[in-house]
């Protein structure tokens, strides 16, 4: 029935109205906060690219979690930074290195606090990229068991879940498989499994010195003009074992989170990126967004796209502005 019998804008008359009428509800609990961790003691070097971000060392990061609990947040997401790296990525399952460390230390302090760890060599290895190199090639079988380890040094510090973000086939399994085999059928995996070869991950490999020293990232992340392929790396990862399903980055893909969360049975993570934060940040900075507003309209949008959980750089201060 048409105008004027129709009249969408009575629906929208006052703040109670639209408050009852609303779809969408972006929530805390719908939020992971990223932090990234270095060797050491009361360091907190700021991260120039990602303002407000900075390197911490555990006993900082541990601070910056209880906050973060306070907030409401579920859960953190950890970044290991190492002071050297290595040709062979060995520091990512150094049970003394920063990430285990962290992980025991907020799960000592702050229990119910969710600690997810990002499982990768990118930064760990010298060359920056996220596998192991033969012959000039990133060789998938050759990285699986390195990966395994690594997720398996974040299990037995106590993470509750493993994020592996290096795109390789059938890592999923493999590290389902060693966590299984060593007793922690009950550590999760929440799998980049729908990650792009983005240019939005500018900042971050600033803030890791990640970025890889030759070639690029094309031959295993995916091609940005591709969505049937996110739902066959969806498809594989679920059978392999994953109980989270990634879609990375979230605002250039939201078309791809809405195909993703429509054919998979399981809960759906949005990765809101560096480069989305940064252009945010320095937009504001400028004074030509409201920072508030567009934060919480960007979030809103992941979730009304079919997110559960959104991780972004934006959590702490979006969690103060929902209160
Ligand atoms: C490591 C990793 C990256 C990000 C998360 N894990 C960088 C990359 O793949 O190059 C990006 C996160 C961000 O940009 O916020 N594999
Ligand atoms: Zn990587």
């Amino acid at each position: 029935m048409p105008f004027p019998i129709e009249r969408p804008r009575r629906l929208r008359t006052s703040n109670a109205l639209r408050r009852m009428v609303r779809e969408t509800e972006l929530s805390v609990k719908d939020l992971i906060m990223p932090f990234f961790v270095v060797q050491g003691t009361q360091i907190c070097d700021p991260i120039n690219s990602m303002p407000g971000n900075d390197h911490l060392s555990v006993d900082l990061l541990v601070e910056k979690c209880r906050e973060v609990a306070d907030l409401g947040i579920s859960g953190v997401l950890l970044f290991g930074i190492p002071d050297k790296k290595q040709d062979d990525g060995a520091a990512s399952w150094d049970e003394t290195g920063p990430v285990a460390t962290a992980i025991r230390a907020i799960k000592a302090e702050i229990p119910q606090l969710l600690v997810i760890t990002d499982v990768c060599l990118c930064a760990y290895m010298t060359h920056g990229h996220c596998g192991v190199i033969r012959q000039d090639q990133v060789d998938n079988d050759a990285t699986l068991g390195l990966l395994a380890k690594m997720a398996l040094c974040h299990a037995k510090a106590g993470a509750d879940l493993v994020a592996p973000s290096d795109m390789m086939d059938g890592r999923v399994g493999e590290i389902r498989q060693a966590l299984d085999l060593e007793g922690y059928e009950n550590t999760g995996i929440l799998s980049y499994a729908v990650k792009y070869a983005s240019a939005y991950y500018g900042p971050f490999r600033d803030a890791c010195d990640s970025a890889p020293s030759f070639g690029d990232r094309n031959t295993y992340q995916m091609d940005p003009a591709n969505v049937r392929e996110a739902l066959r790396e969806a498809r594989l990862d679920l059978e392999e074992g994953a109980d989270i399903i990634m879609v990375k980055p979230a605002l250039a893909y939201l078309d791809v989170i809405r195909a993703v969360s429509e054919c998979v049975d399981v809960p759906v993570a949005a990765y809101n990126v560096s480069g989305e934060f940064s252009m945010v940040k320095a937009a504001a900075a400028q004074g030509w967004i409201d920072e508030r507003k567009v934060v919480l309209e960007t979030l809103t949008s992941m979730k009304r796209a079919g997110a559960d959980i959104i991780i972004t750089y934006h959590a702490m201060d979006a969690a103060l502005w929902m209160k």
